[in-house]
């Protein structure tokens, strides 16, 4: 409660408000009469000292503790530096009028350090209080004052006593001030005190006033204040509740006879009557205070809690959680710690930070013990104080790790507390230093008087320290707060330790792959922060494109599959039996549209592009390749500008031919018969492309028939010079020549009859068929056909049969062509043709006849409606060409498709 030093009454307060005292504190002074006390309030007094003086008569007479003490003075400071001044109405220094009003004046001087001496600040109150009780009690925290009715009578006077120190004098200065009612001899004199320790003391009362009490006459009433304990004082336990008691005797006398007045007051010491738990305070005062009780007729008629001297009405109680409880023994009053209307006090023990709640409550008790006239007002403001309680401060970590700033509160602390500088590890800052590098340290008041420090570090800040690992960043924070209780100037600190973890900012990313028919994508989505958008090709990835690209999605990646020939996938070649297709996808930013993820993948893609059917029947597919975009597949022909595709939309043509049409030439080769044809634009159009700078577009299709295996059938493409040339691609064509048992071909040989034993000279009857054609459009003819001793085509010797489709002329047994009539099994007569050759024997010389021989053939497939003259003009339909043939080496005629029959045995 405030220091003293000098003579006067110093409070000496040292608030945070004080860190800054440039500004002349401005004191807010505010008074209040409450009952039988007075209270004077100040703001916040910047921690300067304060001089509490009494101004008597136009002097000031300064309040020590004693003199206070002695005339009903009592004074209390809380943390943030405000005073509390309480005066007893009746105080040595009020100016008295009639009992009824009371005046006084203090004069309240602040020292401030830097500044000259102000005027002081003048508190005059005039308090009116006319119901006084027959006794009222008052105990104060460091006196206890009781004041009883006088029935001594009215015009006694008082006579003057110096005040110890003073040159003040007691009583009522009005009378003092009076000089014409000196005391007469008719009047009693207030002479003796005695005290009851118990046992008696008796002393005049200028020695009593001496040792320290308070004795004084009113026009009605006697005054007599003990300081808290005073020797003269006794401590008496009241219903288990530690009292101190002042018993005393007053003696008045007049001339031969005396009288005397009885006063006693009982006060509940420091401790009496109060016990803690960790959240509330208990306060017990009796309800019956023996040592001021004398009759068993005591009624209790009142009581009233307060707090500060100052009753409050039981909304006030509630809200503020105090409850109080009267019963026989006690009056019961519970206060939560923290509760409004106390404080919290700050304190460092061994770097320990604690807190005590300090609270003044008071309570008001009225009773009448023998008749309803002698009344009671037993008042008692009472200062409790916690015992120190742990409270160790705490961090609370509100940082928000994608915001990149640290959030720290430090709190709740008293408001007692300063923070003073924060210590990181690598340097020290004071709070304006933090404040300066961007730290935005703030105190925050609470309304229960707590406090409590924000502070916000940026990720960025060197303080903070950083640890990359497996994609992840740890930020750590490590600082000390350095703070200070005051007014004490005792230091302590606090350690906290943050850390807050942040995924790397990883953006989406795509990835991909083919298969033998499509794009696989899969995109894995980056940190959440990335929102974006997915164009595949040109294409915005809506919902619904994505069903149809069958997306799937599993949280952390989405997958597409786009076929390769989807309108999306660019063809940027055509190759080898394969197209090569590529497809762009990116990853945009929605908000701006630019690209966060370019991905092109290109393959190529296994495709018949151009298929050989076993009855000569040819189809092409061509698409348009990227580099040709103002193509228009529909306008596509083959060499024949006729022949147009039998399909076409924007990207394909779809083409259906034979060898014999379209304008497809033919090739011979050793081994193999090379169809080709071309797919490209008219003249006209192509002229129109160029001009728009665009590629030639020339598509080379061919098929081939391998004469050594199987009739293979080939394909190329030559798009344009600077791709790559296809290979060949291989297709069958079947075409089977077998032997008939008799010229009515309805029962063949089988397979496993060969060899075939035959007289010479017997007909050997031989059928060739296209086999598996249901085409009535294409023929097969027979070209050449001859006979070998062993099974090899090319051997020698050899005896031909047929030469370009016709009968061998030179040959005396000359072939006999049979015609073919559709039946149970030739459906297609042109698929078939037959003829009968006489059974011969090549001989080397007339008696060593060969045993077996072969038959080989070589056959064409002809379109039946564009025949092309030659042989497919149908069998031997020109004797020109027999000549033309005849002159022909043997040996060219061995490059179409080649059958031969099995081993036909000579008998
Ligand atoms: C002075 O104090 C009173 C109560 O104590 C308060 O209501 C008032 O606002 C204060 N005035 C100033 C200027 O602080
Ligand atoms: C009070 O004032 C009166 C006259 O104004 C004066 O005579 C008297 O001495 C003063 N008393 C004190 C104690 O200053
Ligand atoms: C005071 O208020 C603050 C916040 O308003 C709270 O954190 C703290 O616990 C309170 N203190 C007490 C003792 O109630
Ligand atoms: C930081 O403040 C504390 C007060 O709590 C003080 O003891 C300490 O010396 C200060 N440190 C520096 C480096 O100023
Ligand atoms: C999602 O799919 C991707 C790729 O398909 C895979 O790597 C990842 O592990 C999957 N995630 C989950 C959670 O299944
Ligand atoms: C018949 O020809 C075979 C070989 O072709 C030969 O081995 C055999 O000696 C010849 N016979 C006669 C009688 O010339």
């Amino acid at each position: 409660m405030g220091c003293f030093f000098g003579s006067g009454w110093l409070i000496f307060l040292m608030t945070v408000a004080n860190i800054d005292a440039q500004n002349k504190p401005f004191i807010n002074i505010s008074s209040k009469c409450l009952g039988n006390v007075m209270r004077v309030n100040t703001g916040p007094l910047g921690g300067n000292p304060l001089e509490v003086a009494v101004s008597v008569n136009n002097s000031a007479v300064p309040l020590t503790p004693s003199l206070a003490a002695q005339c009903g003075f009592s004074m209390k400071t809380d943390p943030l530096g405000k005073a509390v001044i309480f005066a007893s109405l009746q105080n040595c220094f009020a100016q008295n009028m009639e009992d009824k009003a009371f005046t006084t004046v203090l004069n309240l001087q602040l020292h401030d350090n830097q500044m000259d001496e102000d005027e002081p600040h003048q508190v005059a109150e005039t308090c009116h209080h006319a119901a006084w009780a027959s006794r009222e009690i008052l105990c104060e925290r460091n006196y206890m004052e009781v004041s009883v009715r006088r029935a001594i009578p009215d015009d006694y006077a008082l006579p003057d006593h110096p005040i110890p120190g003073t040159n003040a004098k007691f009583g009522d200065p009005r009378r003092a001030a009076n000089s014409e009612k000196q005391p007469s001899e008719a009047e009693f004199r207030m002479t003796t005190v005695v005290f009851f320790t118990p046992e008696e003391r008796i002393m005049t009362v200028d020695q009593a006033q001496r040792r320290g009490y308070g004795v004084a006459n009113t026009p009605t009433r006697l005054v007599l204040r003990s300081p808290t304990n005073a020797p003269e004082t006794y401590s008496q336990d009241v219903a288990g509740v530690d009292m101190m008691v002042l018993k005393t005797s007053t003696i008045f006398e007049k001339k031969w006879w005396a009288t005397q007045i009885d006063a006693a007051a009982a006060c509940p010491t420091v401790s009496g009557g109060v016990s803690f738990t960790a959240n509330a305070i208990s306060w017990y005062l009796p309800t019956h205070i023996d040592p001021l009780i004398s009759s068993n007729q005591f009624k209790l008629l009142e009581v009233h809690m307060g707090v500060d001297g100052q009753r409050l009405s039981a909304a006030e109680m509630a809200a503020r959680h105090y409850s109080m409880a009267v019963n026989d023994m006690h009056i019961v009053v519970e206060i939560p710690v923290g509760a409004a209307g106390g404080y919290f006090k700050s304190h460092v023990q061994d770097d320990h930070y604690l807190t005590s709640y300090t609270i003044e409550p008071m309570l008001e008790l009225l009773w009448t013990e023998d008749n309803a006239h002698e009344e009671t007002r037993y008042k008692v403001l009472f200062p409790i104080t916690t015992p120190l309680m742990s409270w160790p401060p705490q961090i609370t970590d509100n940082t928000v790790p994608e915001e990149r700033i640290f959030k720290v509160l430090l709190g709740p602390l008293g408001s007692d507390v300063a923070l003073v500088n924060i210590t990181f590890p690598t340097e020290v800052l004071s709070v304006a230093d933090c404040n300066v590098r961007g730290f935005n340290v703030l105190e925050h008041e609470s309304h229960n008087g707590s406090k409590a420090f924000t502070l916000q570090v940026p990720f960025t800040d060197p303080v903070v320290m950083q640890m990359k690992e497996a994609g992840i960043t740890v930020y750590s924070l490590h600082l000390t707060f350095g703070l200070l209780v005051l007014p004490e100037f005792a230091p302590f600190a606090h350690t906290a330790n943050l850390e807050a973890a942040l995924v790397d900012i990883v953006p989406p990313s795509v990835s991909g792959s083919c298969d033998y028919d499509s794009f696989h994508i899969t995109v894995r989505y980056g940190t959440q922060s990335f929102n974006f958008h997915t164009v595949v090709g040109k294409r915005l990835l809506t919902p619904v494109l994505a069903q149809q690209y069958g997306l799937v999605d599993n949280g952390t990646h989405f997958s597409l599959m786009v076929p390769f020939s989807a309108p999306d996938a660019a063809f940027e070649a055509v190759e080898s039996s394969s197209i090569r297709s590529r497809l762009d996808v990116s990853l945009r930013n929605p908000g701006t549209n630019t690209i966060i993820r370019d991905f092109v993948l290109a393959c190529s893609f296994l495709s018949t592009l151009t298929e050989c059917f076993p009855d000569g029947t040819m189809t092409a597919l061509a698409v348009k390749l990227e580099s040709v975009p103002n193509l228009s597949p529909s306008q596509l022909t083959l060499r024949d500008p006729a022949c147009g595709p039998a399909f076409s939309d924007d990207r394909f043509a779809y083409f259906v031919f034979t060898g014999s049409s379209c304008g497809t030439t033919r090739k011979f080769m050793p081994d193999a018969m090379l169809y080709e044809n071309e797919i490209s634009l008219p003249d006209e159009l192509e002229k129109q492309m160029q001009s728009n700078d665009e590629p030639e577009y020339e598509l080379k299709v061919s098929c081939r028939y391998d004469v050594n295996t199987a009739h293979a059938v080939a394909f190329l493409i030559k798009p344009r010079n600077n791709e790559p040339y296809a290979e060949t691609a291989k297709g069958e064509l079947q075409v089977a020549m077998r032997l008939a048992r008799d010229d009515s071909y309805t029962q063949l040989y089988r397979d496993e009859d060969y060899p075939i034993a035959k007289y010479l000279n017997q007909p050997v009857y031989f059928e060739v068929e296209l086999m598996r054609s249901t085409n009535p459009k294409v023929s097969l003819e027979l070209e050449n056909c001859w006979a070998t001793l062993s099974e090899d085509r090319t051997s020698q010797p050899r005896w031909n049969l047929i030469i370009n489709g016709c009968a061998n002329p030179v040959d005396p047994y000359q072939v006999l062509f049979h015609p073919v009539w559709p039946d149970a099994r030739v459906q297609h007569p042109s698929h078939f043709k037959r003829f009968e050759v006489q059974m011969f024997a090549f001989a080397s010389d007339q008696e060593n006849l060969s045993d077996q021989l072969f038959v080989h053939c070589d056959v064409v497939i002809c379109d039946v409606s564009r025949p092309m003259g030659g042989p497919c003009s149908g069998q031997c339909s020109n004797q020109e060409n027999v000549i033309k043939g005849q002159r022909r080496a043997v040996s060219d005629v061995h490059s179409f498709i080649h059958i031969s029959s099995g081993p036909i045995l000579i008998m």
